[in-house]
């Protein structure tokens, strides 16, 4: 066994997208490339009084995965590439003035209590209208004002490669009905499985949608865009949206429109016929609630590819339309640039509050909610 402080330095292709990384880990690697599974933490900032901690989950083949206690955030996701070089797959920011920062577009985050958007920040239930922040175009985004993504959760390490996060969400809380105990399970997988076990339980009736928000770009910065990545998608029908993004109530289908990710596709092959880009909730062909491959994504720079099972029914892919290359904190001096990376958000319906005809989203005392999104890495 050789005990080993690992650094990476990668080749890079510009100033601007330097693919070098230092990792802070102290592994033990074998000539076998064996590597010992197991959590680390470290310190990462503070807020609102308390410790903002790093949790860096490594696995048998030395993927790693870094999770903070503030909003579950997904800080870093190094896997290899066809060559086996590791590299960091996520956007985010190297300190945590970053995820401080005005505008912070979420990246890595997990979003609740209800993930994408519900119309006028508004909804009814039992018959009383329940008001949350409008802060986004009058809609109520990702959980209002202070969602999931912005508060410290409670960490607890489970083994050797998982990390169980629990957060207390209080009765009326940004606008929300009962109080809510949610948890997530991270796990990173000796196959390069990053898997996320939601769960969630309420004293009151509630409208619950929770997803993750990380920011892929598989090339792990050689290429800037996403734009050259190939994805499909399992669905033949999508949600389509009004001007701020709220669904009409319609289900359309995708054929002969360039929401058709049906067949492996280039991202960047139809999105200028797509206003603003694409950034809209896919109705997956899959029925019930069993795990399932829903999406593959591919980037032949890198050889990367990136499998999504979930057991949700929507996907909300969105291509980065929003980032413009503006914001002061970054990783590795990196300029995040429209398009510069991709969410794929495991989740139910935008505004199904509002939508009786979408799967139901309300959680009752006594259930409870439960979800299941695996992001799984491999190379071709
Ligand atoms: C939404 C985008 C939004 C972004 C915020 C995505 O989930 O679909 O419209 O701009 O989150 O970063």
């Amino acid at each position: 066994m050789l005990l080993t402080n690992v650094i990476y330095f990668v080749a890079c292709n510009n100033g601007v997208n330097s693919e070098a990384k230092s990792m802070d880990t102290t592994r033990s690697t074998n000539d076998s490339g064996y590597t010992k599974p197991g959590i680390t933490e470290k310190a990462f900032g503070n807020y609102d009084g308390q410790e903002v901690k790093e949790f860096t989950i490594t696995n048998a083949s030395g993927s790693q995965v870094s999770i903070l206690n503030y909003g579950g955030t997904v800080t870093k996701l190094l896997v290899p590439d066809r060559n086996g070089t590791m590299g960091d797959v996520v956007l985010g920011f190297d300190s945590f003035e970053g995820y401080l920062q005005k505008n912070d577009p979420y990246f890595g985050s997990l979003v609740g209590r209800y993930a994408n958007r519900i119309a006028n920040a508004k909804f009814t239930l039992d018959g009383k209208t329940y008001t949350l922040a409008g802060n986004n175009n009058g809609n109520s985004l990702h959980g209002g004002n202070k969602g999931f993504d912005k508060v410290i959760w409670t960490a607890e390490k489970l083994g050797d490669n998982s990390l169980k996060l629990t957060y207390q969400s209080k009765d009326g809380e940004e606008g929300y009905p009962g109080n809510l105990t949610a948890q997530v399970v991270y796990t990173l997988d000796s196959d390069n499985s990053f898997k996320l076990d939601y769960t969630a339980t309420t004293d009151k009736a509630t409208p619950v949608n929770l997803t993750s928000h990380c920011y892929f770009n598989l090339s792990a910065g050689r290429d800037s865009t996403i734009l050259n990545h190939q994805l499909q998608i399992d669905a033949d029908r999508y949600t389509p949206v009004d001007e701020k993004l709220i669904p009409t109530g319609k289900i359309a289908n995708v054929r002969g429109t360039p929401m058709d990710f049906t067949s492996p596709k280039l991202i960047g092959r139809d999105i200028s016929s797509v206003k603003g880009g694409f950034d809209h909730n896919w109705v997956l062909n899959k029925q019930g609630n069993a795990l399932e491959k829903v999406v593959s994504l591919y980037d032949s720079t890198s050889g990367r590819l990136m499998e999504v099972f979930t057991t949700e029914p929507g996907m909300q892919f969105y291509s980065g339309n929003f980032l413009d290359g503006s914001l002061q904190y970054t990783k590795n001096g990196q300029k995040y640039i429209k398009h510069g990376a991709l969410c794929l958000e495991a989740q139910h319906f935008p505004d199904s509050p509002n939508e009786p005809s979408f799967p139901n989203v309300i959680l009752k005392p006594g259930e409870t909610y439960r979800h299941t999104t695996v992001y799984k890495f491999s190379t071709k």
